[in-house]
């Protein structure tokens, strides 16, 4: 393994996902010896704290999301604090004399990953006092990462990254989707490009239909405010579900480089059918959560959620048919659903083939199970493939059968988090799990049409799923138009 020497500075440095992701991955990528004595990670916020106190409170932090006691005082002592005015030139000069200190003292080369884990409201006046106060001018290299929302539609994910690319080059830029950074995820393009018996069925003659489900028991929590302007399809389908898409759909890559990988998924999402108003009546369903019960709990609606508006038209639940207008894949339908306070917390890809050209065990089994692929994604990780096989004892009935793979049942295998793997590769310069520019303006170019269609239109029926259910009617329908249905989620497959 390769230990990068850099170090990081973390904008929002005393918020949630500091808290919850960044300081736990970044203790776990030392202990696993994945960070030499070269690194230093530097705290940036508002808030007040002394390099004291700061270490005290990223101790807490991970003590309490590894749920184990951080004795490693040798650690704590690579993190530094410094208190920003975000507008104020002073404040990044003292912040770039903080940053000379601390690579003298770990002998770290000028390497600088700026990770902006806020809101991206300040993300263009950081970025340019960052080249304007000299911070990017090191003898090593500088990277800045970005967390989502980039955005809220295309027009202005431009004008954000127009703001950004005046102070980084896009291969300087790492665009944070988290979903690509989860294993199961990652292994998409293994099972498609290291088996020889998939990819010569992976298109229209064998494929019935691809259906990719992310449900999430949980609701908006303490982001309401953010959710209620976002809704699903931003919050969603705009990032993790088309990535999920696009790294099915894509072609084989000539070699496994960031470029040649990120132009198959591009070349995926400019293939998506664009839709129309009617389209987006026809083949997209919106839902919001009503009261209900989600694993035994009674739980409020949407409406009545802290920060949300009590007449809300934001959508919590998006199911959608995709179309995707190439050689491969015409006719092929790819069915997304994505929603809070579902029945459980789950991301599964079903890929279900054609049926056989006729059933010869008519006479036993009036029906012979498709086959199916199955990954899951999360929380369980692994493969199923369903084939048909002989009933035992019984003469030529068929019955289907499961070959089942668990990722996350190997002993001893512990599956790094998202966020460690994704911060390791940003530190190794490894750009390929991360989203180019051109991936986020094609997704916004087709998730832009359907949200205007929605924001002009109230959404009469809303709240229209139960809390703790699969999602509204409508979502169901979606398939049984086309003779199909999802597959349900809940250990049958
Ligand atoms: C985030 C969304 O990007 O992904 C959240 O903003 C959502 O609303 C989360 O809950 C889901 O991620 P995961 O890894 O829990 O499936």
């Amino acid at each position: 393994d390769v230990q990068p020497k850099a170090t990081i500075v973390i904008f929002g440095a005393t918020g949630d996902l500091a808290k919850r992701k960044l300081f736990p991955s970044i203790y776990k990528l030392y202990q696993k010896g994945k960070l030499a004595e070269q690194f230093a990670v530097v705290g940036v916020a508002r808030r007040p704290h002394t390099d004291e106190s700061f270490r005290s409170y990223v101790r807490e932090t991970i003590e309490e999301a590894t749920k184990q006691e951080l004795i490693d005082d040798k650690f704590i002592s690579h993190f530094y604090y410094h208190s920003l005015d975000a507008t104020n030139t002073q404040s990044y000069e003292q912040l770039n004399e903080l940053l000379t200190r601390v690579e003298e003292q770990f002998h770290i080369p000028g390497n600088r990953i700026f990770y902006l884990a806020m809101a991206p409201e300040f993300f263009g006046t950081i970025t340019s006092h960052l080249k304007s106060e000299g911070l990017t001018a090191t003898n090593g290299w500088t990277r800045l990462v970005i967390e989502k929302p980039f955005g809220h539609d295309l027009q202005s994910a431009q004008r954000l990254n127009e703001e950004i690319r005046q102070s980084f080059s896009e291969e300087q830029i790492f665009r944070i989707d988290h979903y690509l950074g989860k294993e199961m995820v990652q292994n998409i393009e293994v099972i498609r490009f290291a088996n020889a018996i998939f990819e010569p069925l992976w298109n229209n003659r064998f494929i019935a239909n691809i259906q990719i489900t992310s449900s999430e028991t949980l609701g908006v929590e303490d982001r309401g405010r953010y959710y209620d302007h976002s809704g699903a399809l931003r919050d969603m389908v705009q990032n993790h579900m088309l990535q999920m898409v696009a790294l099915l759909a894509m072609e084989p890559p000539i070699k496994l480089t960031t470029d040649d990988i990120r132009s198959e998924k591009v070349k995926v999402l400019r293939a998506l059918r664009p839709m129309t108003h009617d389209d987006v009546e026809t083949y997209f369903v919106r839902g919001q959560y009503g009261r209900g019960i989600v694993r035994g709990q009674q739980v409020v609606g949407y409406r009545e959620e802290h920060s949300v508006d009590p007449n809300s038209n934001t959508e919590t639940f998006v199911a959608g048919k995709l179309m995707i207008d190439n050689f491969r894949w015409a006719g092929v339908p790819f069915y997304i659903r994505t929603g809070k306070r579902m029945t459980e917390k789950s991301t599964k890809i079903v890929v279900q083939f054609k049926d056989v050209p006729m059933n010869l065990y008519y006479r036993t089994s009036e029906h012979v199970h498709p086959n199916l692929l199955v990954i899951h994604i999360q929380p369980d990780e692994g493969i199923t493939l369903h084939l048909n096989a002989k009933k035992s004892g019984e003469s030529m009935k068929t019955t289907p059968i499961k070959l089942d793979y668990c990722n996350n049942c190997i002993d001893g295998i512990n599956t790094p988090e998202a966020y460690e793997k994704l911060l390791y590769d940003c530190m190794r310069g490894d750009a390929t799990n991360f989203t180019h520019w051109d991936e986020v303006a094609a997704s916004w170019s087709f998730v832009d049409p359907i949200s205007e269609v929605w924001a002009n239109t109230k959404a009469v029926d809303f709240p229209n799923y139960e809390a703790g259910s699969m999602g509204p009617k409508k979502a169901d329908e979606l398939l049984q138009k086309d003779g199909f249905h999802w597959w349900p989620l809940n250990g049958t497959i």
